[in-house]
């Protein structure tokens, strides 16, 4: 028996165990098993599944696998409900999600206990991070409920939402969509995971305890096929995401073409970043919160510890140390640091990822864990940036140590990834932390500090961890459909110009071939044809028969036009300025370029001066659509940075050649994007034209790149191309579902139309909506204070 000198010896802890007797006597009710939560009520169990306590591997209860006719039901019920929830004030619905709120707080014992059970995480992070960040998010955007109207004038709810979340902060997850869709307006359709559904089940009955309309937020448990069920259901208006790359992958294609909108928040595999200044000790502990948070099932997990090299052997020993005072074991515990993993299927994914790396050589560093479903911290050191390890999502507490000697280095490496979830970076030098910062490509950039996150400020990824943010005002964007162009009967496909000599008309035999521009120079085509491009009754001049390899080049020159992202808004708003100008001196000529497609006289000068005032608008904008800054934690800024995405694909609209192309591809450099254009495929020449105004502008080669040629196999290439960071399609709706699917490979954000008839000439033709798709979210946090 251990006596009190020993433990004053040892100063070691005793075990503290939580008394988990109300949650067990809430799990004996519902012994007979649990139904969905639809239209107010719980429905009758039906066919069922286990769900375990993976400390302990014992069943904590039953729950029904929802079936179609269950997916069915539920939309049906959200469906009918939506607009009488639409339909109340903001005030009303914010009162529903200020009670949601306090009556989580009211339970947040229970649930903290529930949620650990169910899920193996420490009491002490569900009890103290889980379910009071879940009663903020609430709180908070039943602040959005109470001003969408003032804040978002226009907007409208997008209606019903169907909503699949992971298992890893199954009721935070909840709170993450549930409360931006209720406070906007929407109704719910959500699917916890299987490993995890018995907090959502328990909000359900707290959600009717507080009188929650019936059928506004509806939650059916299943697998990965009643997600699938929910994803394909024709009357879900937008779909919402949390969980794997590759299920987000599956879901975006999916999804391609049926209009439905769509959020995706994916994998990461994040940096952790210790340059050689940095308070070592303070970042030892951020490593703790980085990957041992949560046993590392953790999308923004730092996986990646990157340590300046100088400082690597002192810091490795430091974390050797902490390593061994962590605490593994009873996730009631309130002395466990690292609890149990969710489910074996999920440890035999991390124990056979460590085993490969492993054997292709990096060195483990363990400490001791309980047998189960447990797995020991883990640092891997001597670890190739090609091995499994350093690529791959493990999701368990398992983080590798690599060094680097430059600052740069530590950036490439950060960057040498196809994620771009989160970072966090380590020096008493805020100066390099936020160059840094502003260098690495992710949607959260953490300064000398991890994992903190608030309902205020967004959070979301790069490239492959997704696009959307979830919390903040950006957030609430993402549940509210704003003001769209009326749909149109969809364009008939369009069918390919005819590049043979026969087609070429009376323009053969002239060289007057426009040629394709790439890189801040003219450029033949590859393929060495041309295509005749039709006035009213003949042809009026050749355009490029661009190709593939086209395409290629122009996106390796847009790609090396970096520079452009990084000039200052007023740098850029001068080039725009002057672009402008340019366009206005030579209004005549490109009237006339207008007017021999078939513009009447006075058509072609309108269409020329709104392009001129779009320069100048754009160039007003290029220095004031900023950023914001956060106020979230006492002595912390969070600084919402708007960023570019970086090369953008812009399948030009057909109609209004000029004004098309410059309404388009303006708000994309105005931001500092880089653009690979595909001009009007019918009247490529205004566009073609255009070159000679942007050589005259000081546009930077590579800035504005321009591709002519059959526009549909155009845009496919580029919504493939995985250097390619947005497509934006302007066509028919075939069209807009091949660049939805085309784009899963590399995830990259589109916009596409599905129809809409967009008044170009008029205001729907520009406006800060065209800069939000032009630009991505960054959230940088700073703490300050000693
Ligand atoms: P998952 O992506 O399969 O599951 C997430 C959710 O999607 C669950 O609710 C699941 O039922 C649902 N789902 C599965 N297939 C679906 C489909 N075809 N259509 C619609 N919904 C579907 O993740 P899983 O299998 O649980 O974990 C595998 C790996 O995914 C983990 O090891 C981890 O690397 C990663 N992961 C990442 C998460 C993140 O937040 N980034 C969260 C969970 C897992």
């Amino acid at each position: 028996m251990t006596e009190i000198k020993d433990i004053l010896r040892t100063m070691d802890y005793g075990p503290a165990p939580e008394d988990a007797g109300i949650v067990t006597a809430w799990l004996e009710r519902h012994k007979q098993g649990f139904g969905h939560f639809i239209d107010g009520a719980f429905t009758r169990p039906g066919e069922t599944f286990a769900v375990t306590n993976p400390a302990t591997g014992k069943a904590l209860a039953n729950v029904t696998q929802g079936s179609g006719a269950d997916i069915d039901a539920a939309v049906k019920a959200a469906r009918a409900a939506q607009p009488r929830w639409a339909a109340l004030s903001g005030h009303e619905r914010a009162a529903h999600l200020y009670a949601l709120a306090r009556h989580v707080q009211q339970h947040s014992r229970f649930l903290a206990v529930l949620e650990s059970l169910d899920n193996g995480k420490p009491i002490r992070e569900s009890r103290d991070i889980d379910v009071p960040l879940v009663a903020r998010h609430f709180y908070h955007h039943a602040g959005w409920a109470e001003l969408v109207e003032d804040e978002f004038p226009g907007a409208r709810p997008v209606g019903v939402c169907g909503q699949i979340i992971p298992w890893n902060f199954p009721l935070l997850m909840l709170a993450w969509k549930v409360a931006p869709a209720l406070a906007a307006g929407n109704t719910v359709v959500l699917k916890p995971a299987e490993y995890t559904p018995l907090t959502a089940l328990a909000f359900a009955e707290i959600a009717a305890e507080c009188g929650l309309p019936k059928g506004v937020m509806n939650i059916v448990t299943g697998d990965g096929e009643t997600g699938a069920a929910i994803v394909s259901h024709d009357d879900i208006d937008k779909i919402a995401f949390t969980g794997s790359t590759e299920v987000g992958r599956t879901i975006r294609r999916q999804t391609a073409g049926s209009g439905k909108s769509l959020t995706l928040e994916l994998g990461g595999k994040s940096p952790f970043v210790v340059f050689a200044d940095a308070d070592l000790d303070a970042a030892v502990e951020g490593v703790v919160d980085a990957i041992w948070f949560n046993q590392g099932q953790v999308c923004c997990a730092g996986a990646r510890l990157l340590v300046a090299e100088s400082v690597a052997a002192r810091f490795e020993t430091l974390l050797k140390a902490r390593m061994d005072d962590l605490r593994v074991g009873d996730p009631l515990d309130k002395c466990t640091d690292v609890g149990a993993i969710v489910h074996p299927v999920q440890l035999e994914r991390i124990k056979s990822l460590v085993a490969q790396g492993a054997a292709e050589g990096a060195r483990l560093h363990q400490v001791g864990a309980p047998e189960g479903c447990f797995y020991p911290p883990t640092l891997v050191t001597e670890v190739a940036p090609a091995s499994i390890l350093s690529i791959e999502e493990i999701f368990g507490p398992v983080a590798t140590l690599t060094t680097f000697r430059t600052p740069d280095e530590a950036v490439a490496l950060a960057n040498n990834t196809r994620y771009g979830l989160a970072a966090s970076v380590w020096s008493e030098n805020v100066n390099l932390c936020l160059d840094a910062a502003a260098q690495i490509k992710a949607g959260v950039v953490w300064i000398n500090c991890t994992n903190v996150l608030d309902a205020g400020a967004g959070f979301g990824g790069y490239r492959e961890s997704g696009f959307g943010r979830e919390g903040g005002r950006e957030g609430m964007t993402a549940y509210l459909a704003h003001p769209r162009p009326a749909a149109k009967k969809g364009e008939a496909a369009l069918p390919e110009p005819d590049p043979s000599p026969a087609a070429q008309g009376e323009a053969k035999g002239i060289d007057r071939t426009a040629k394709l521009y790439v890189g801040g120079k003219q450029a033949r085509p590859d393929s060495g044809y041309s295509y005749a491009v039709m006035g009213q009754k003949a042809s009026v001049g050749l355009a490029g028969y661009g190709n593939r390899k086209d395409i290629r080049n122009a996106v390796e020159a847009a790609n090396k036009a970096g520079g452009w992202g990084k000039a200052t808004g007023h740098n850029r708003a001068q080039v725009l300025y002057y672009l402008g100008e340019n366009l206005s001196v030579r209004a005549a000529e490109f009237a006339d370029r207008l007017r021999s497609f078939g513009a009447s006289k006075d058509a072609a000068r309108r269409e020329v001066e709104t392009s001129v005032r779009r320069c100048f608008w754009y160039a007003a904008q290029a220095d004031k659509f900023d950023g914001m800054v956060h106020q979230t934690k006492t002595s912390n800024v969070t600084l919402a940075m708007h960023e570019p995405l970086g090369t953008i694909g812009i399948a030009c609209p057909l109609a209004h050649p000029l004004l098309g192309f410059v309404s388009t591809v303006l708000p994309a450099i105005a931001m500092g994007n880089a653009v690979v254009a595909i001009p009007s495929q019918a009247h490529p020449l205004a566009a073609t034209d255009f070159y000679q105004v942007l050589d005259t502008s000081d546009v930077p080669g590579g800035v504005v790149n321009i591709v002519t040629g059959p526009r549909d196999a155009l845009s496919k290439t580029l919504a493939q191309h995985d250097d390619v960071a947005g497509m934006w399609y302007f066509g028919s709706d075939a069209g807009c579902a091949m660049v939805e699917a085309e784009s899963a490979g590399n995830l990259k954000q589109t916009w596409v139309e599905n129809g809409a008839a967009r008044d170009w000439t008029g205001r729907e033709g520009q406006g800060r909506s065209f800069l939000h798709r032009a630009t991505q979210v960054k959230n940088i946090w700073v703490p300050y204070g000693e």
